[in-house]
């Protein structure tokens, strides 16, 4: 059983890295026609603003899911790994992108930039979690 459960984390954080993907290339249609105006298809706003709160959601949980992980199926030290720093930094950063996000909603318009450059660094630093995680699997 535990030989199978040491998988759970490493499959839902994958699951959420696509989803934090997906998020991403919406909003960042939604840039474009926020600096360029090339207009982006209308229903891309309110899937950006259902699954946003969702990804940033699942990276916490996925964060604490490896912890669990780490000290209870693997007998492993906490946050010893880089793998396991970095992905704590990313769950700040998608943390930081739904407070903004938040605001944003209210109509604090001039955030838009920055949550879009914490997006793509956020996507950056999930992405290169997970390439680390692999080389911890069992
Ligand atoms: C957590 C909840 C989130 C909310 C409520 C939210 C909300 C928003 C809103 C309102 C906009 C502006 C859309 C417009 O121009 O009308 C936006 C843009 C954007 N979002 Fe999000 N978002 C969230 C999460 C995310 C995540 C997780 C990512 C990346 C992984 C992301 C990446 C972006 C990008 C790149 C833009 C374009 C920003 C720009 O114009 O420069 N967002 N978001
Ligand atoms: C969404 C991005 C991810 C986050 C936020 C994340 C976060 C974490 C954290 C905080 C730990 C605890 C490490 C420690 O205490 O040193 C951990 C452990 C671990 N992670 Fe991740 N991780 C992510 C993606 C992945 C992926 C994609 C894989 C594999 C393909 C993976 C494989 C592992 C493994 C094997 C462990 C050791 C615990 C175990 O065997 O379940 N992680 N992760």
């Amino acid at each position: 059983m535990r030989d199978l459960l040491v998988y759970g984390h490493p499959l839902v954080a994958t699951f959420t890295l696509l989803l934090a993907f997906f998020v991403f290339r919406d909003g960042f249609a939604q840039r474009k026609q926020r600096l360029r105006g090339i207009q982006a298809p209308p229903a891309l706003r309110p899937r950006h603003l259902k699954w946003g709160p969702w990804s940033s959601g699942l990276m916490a949980v996925s964060a604490v899911g490896g912890m669990v992980s780490t000290v209870a199926l693997r007998k492993w030290e906490l946050l010893a790994t880089f793998h396991g720093k970095l992905g704590l930094a990313t769950t700040l950063l998608f943390g930081v992108m739904w407070w903004l996000g938040r605001r944003l909603v209210a109509g604090d318009k001039h955030l838009a930039g920055r949550h879009g450059v914490l997006g793509l660094l956020g996507l950056f630093a999930g992405g290169l979690t997970g390439v680390l995680g692999i080389s911890m699997l069992p």
